[in-house]
């Protein structure tokens, strides 16, 4: 048993998406969030970058005493979930694109076509191509990267036109020229246009890797005898920048929920404290 938080961290506030999931299958865990909404998007920096961004939001949660980081990005996942690994020999490291991988993997079979959608850094890597091939080199795998989506999404310019456009933008060529019947959401952002792209695109299917990392996340606390029983903690969610839409999102995911939430801006102090 193991009462500390887990430490999820995210470019902004797409790692969010992860944590619904969370709730429902690990409900007695408390957790600390750090979005880096002042240096959205990361999607298209280079890995230096990225990398000394990570480094040091990770520093951060092992700070706070966190028992687990999990790296709710996959342009993080990507760029440098193994340095980070290394750099806390003693803290489980998750990465979001292998869970991802095994999804695919263990639902698709030859007859699909499966197109990957993510940042620039993510599809650049070929992560994805090369975590389900490395467990099924039979599978048909495109990838395309869709780089306007998340700031699109951090301005909380969703449920409209000019969302729905941008999707089509990127999205219409990519699944006709490929007779696409499955896409893997692999930004953690895009859950949250989940629902423009099953209107757009109906027979599609949907794979959603921000919850099947929360799979690994139970699976290595089990393994590890590490799961929360009686947590004292309070979900406390920080951000470089305490932008609107990142406390929208909040107040949306924990609608109706009892459960306080802390609002942190690590370089301005504490700045409130929501219900
Ligand atoms: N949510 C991050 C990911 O999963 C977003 C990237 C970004 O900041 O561009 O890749």
């Amino acid at each position: 048993m193991d009462n500390r938080p887990i430490g999820f961290f995210d470019s902004g506030l797409g790692g969010l998406t992860c944590i619904p999931n969370l709730m429902k299958m690990l409900p007695k865990e408390r957790i600390i969030y750090f979005g880096d909404t002042a240096r959205t998007p990361y999607g298209s920096k280079a890995a230096s970058t990225i990398r000394s961004f990570s480094s040091q939001i990770a520093d951060f949660l092992v700070n706070q005493g966190v028992k687990m980081i999990v790296i709710a990005c996959n342009t993080v996942s990507a760029t440098c979930l193994s340095e980070l690994q290394k750099r806390y020999p003693d803290v489980p490291v998750v990465g979001i694109i292998q869970p991802a991988a095994e999804k695919i993997a263990r639902t698709c079979s030859i007859m699909n076509k499966i197109g990957i959608i993510g940042t620039k850094v993510t599809i650049q890597s070929g992560q994805y191509k090369e975590l389900v091939h490395h467990i099924n080199d039979e599978l048909d795998i495109y990838e395309t990267p869709c780089p306007a989506f998340v700031p699109l999404i951090e301005e909380g310019i969703i449920q409209n036109d000019i969302m729905d456009l941008t999707i089509k933008y990127y999205m219409d060529d990519f699944i006709l020229e490929n007779r696409l019947d499955t896409v893997v959401l692999g930004c953690t952002h895009y859950p949250l246009i989940r629902s423009n792209i099953k209107r757009l695109y109906p027979a599609l299917r949907i794979i959603n890797p921000s919850e099947e990392i929360v799979h690994s996340v139970k699976r290595i606390l089990s393994e590890k005898d590490m799961l929360a029983e009686q947590p004292d903690f309070e979900n406390v969610f920080y951000a470089s920048d305490l932008s609107e839409n990142f406390v929208n999102m909040i107040e949306r995911i924990f609608h109706n929920e009892e459960i306080k939430v802390k609002f942190k801006n690590l370089e301005l102090e504490e700045v409130g404290e929501k219900r």
